[in-house]
């Protein structure tokens, strides 16, 4: 056996294995812990629990490393594309001239929704949140592919991974147009991923609309930032739900909602929101400062913090930087990157954050570079649906192929009420 640790119990002593993964970090394997002491494990929000292993996402929180099947997210983000980046996180490796130009092939020709599924947004609110029109619309694509729902038929996956990527942004974009009273804009398969997703927001069929490279490239960065991020809440999400055997479609689904939370990713929209609001309220960014230090205020510096980054958030710093360079390209200026800019100042002297290791983390920037390309504020997350598709996709392909899959079914300490007898109706008090 190699490397253990030993817990006493109830008079016995029982060896725990430990596990290392290949960057060195340790696990307490603890999957006979039960059998073999009676006891489970009790860690709210699974701050110490690791639910699998993983060869996808390496992040080291302390110093502030991220990288995706071994290579750094700073290469990646400098000269990859999103796309390139899908097939990495899905099949592994970086994909060769052909196996790539394949792939995008089979991107490209999905990105048609079905016909019947563009009747489905007349149900809809005009001011439905996207995040629940991409949620069911995902869920709903798998009424029209019920032959691809074995999740190990490895062909009718493959269709599915290709289905998923190519339509939600066709989906996003739609909801948009609905939003908006405008005819949706089918996609162009002529166009690269960014640009038709561009090109389906924003043109009309009265006027020549042309994509801006810049914001689609800007677009393109943002996506791979948001590509995947290990054991995250929706990653977890899509895993647990995949582990009872549900398809990809359901899966990814069940993951667009839990990213839709302020705590998750529907932090970018409430960074926006709250710089907003600093901006109509004179700017006076100390008061917002004292108010996040204030517990009693329920007010929280959106954008910052991370259960993981407890240094920096190497994605954020990125993000920063391409904020001037994309700004000062488009020519545009914005009051809300000063007030963001001079928050983090402030933020990263005050003790209160310091002795927390409280950061910016990736929301915090990204909705300045979507709000410059246009994107309204409603539809952040749902951009970053669009980014963490893959990531989600490949997690779920990896666990499907995992030996060690089970069910995910975590248990609980009970604190309710000892056994009681029934009292019928007429007889309580
Ligand atoms: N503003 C003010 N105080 C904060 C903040 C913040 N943004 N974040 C954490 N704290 C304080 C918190 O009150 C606590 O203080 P104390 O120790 O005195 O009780 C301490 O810092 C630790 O916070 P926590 O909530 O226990 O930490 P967590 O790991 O459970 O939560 C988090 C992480 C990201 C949910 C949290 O930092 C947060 O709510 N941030 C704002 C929302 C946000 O930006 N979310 C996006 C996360 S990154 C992208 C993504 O995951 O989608």
């Amino acid at each position: 056996m190699g490397e253990t640790a030993k817990l006493e119990f109830g008079g016995k002593t029982v060896e725990l294995p430990v596990v290392a993964g290949s960057e060195g970090e340790k696990a307490l394997d603890i999957s006979k812990l039960r059998a073999s002491t009676g006891l489970i494990t009790l860690d709210p929000g699974y701050m110490n629990t690791g639910a699998c292993k993983s060869a996808i996402t390496f992040l080291d929180g302390e110093k502030g490393i991220l990288r995706y099947r071994g290579y750094p997210i700073e290469q990646l983000a400098e000269k990859s594309t999103f796309l390139e980046i899908a097939y990495l996180l899905i099949f592994g490796d970086l994909p060769a001239k052909g196996e790539f130009e394949e792939f995008k092939e089979n991107i490209t020709h999905h990105s048609m929704v079905h016909e019947d599924m563009r009747r489905f947004y007349d149900g809809f609110p005009k001011d439905a949140h996207p995040m629940a029109i991409l949620s069911s619309a995902v869920s709903a694509l798998s009424t029209f592919y019920q032959d691809t729902h074995n999740p190990k038929d490895e062909a009718a996956v493959r269709m599915s991974i290709y289905r998923l990527i190519a339509k939600l942004p066709t989906i996003a974009a739609y909801a948009y147009k609905k939003s908006i009273g405008q005819p949706f804009v089918y996609p162009d398969n002529s166009a690269d991923y960014c640009s038709n997703f561009l090109n389906m927001m924003f043109s009309v069929p009265c006027e020549k609309y042309s994509v801006d490279p810049t914001q689609a490239k800007a677009l393109d960065l943002l996506l791979i930032l948001h590509a995947d991020h290990e054991q995250n809440c929706s990653t977890s999400t899509v895993r647990i739900v995949g582990s009872s055997m549900a398809n990809l479609f359901a899966s990814a689904a069940s993951g667009i909602a839990a990213l839709w939370g302020p705590l998750h990713g529907g932090a970018n929209q409430a960074v926006i929101e709250m710089l907003q609001m600093i901006q109509q309220d004179g700017g006076d960014i100390k008061k917002y400062i004292a108010k996040a230090k204030d517990k009693a205020s329920g007010f929280r510096l959106s954008g910052f913090g991370h259960r993981v980054y407890k240094n920096f958030d190497p994605r954020a710093r990125i993000i920063k930087k391409a904020c001037d360079e994309v700004l000062a390209k488009m020519g545009k200026r914005t009051p809300l990157l000063d007030i963001a800019k001079e928050i983090e100042e402030a933020a990263l002297k005050d003790d209160y954050f310091v002795e927390r290791k409280l950061y910016p983390n990736v929301d915090f920037y990204s909705g300045i570079i979507y709000s410059a390309i246009g994107i309204p504020v409603n539809m952040f997350t749902g951009m970053f649906a669009i980014g963490r598709l893959p990531g989600w996709i490949a997690q779920w392909c990896e666990m499907m192929k995992d030996p060690d899959l089970k069910i995910g079914r975590p248990r609980q300490v009970y604190t309710g009420a000892n056994e009681r007898q029934y009292v019928s109706l007429e007889k309580r008090k």
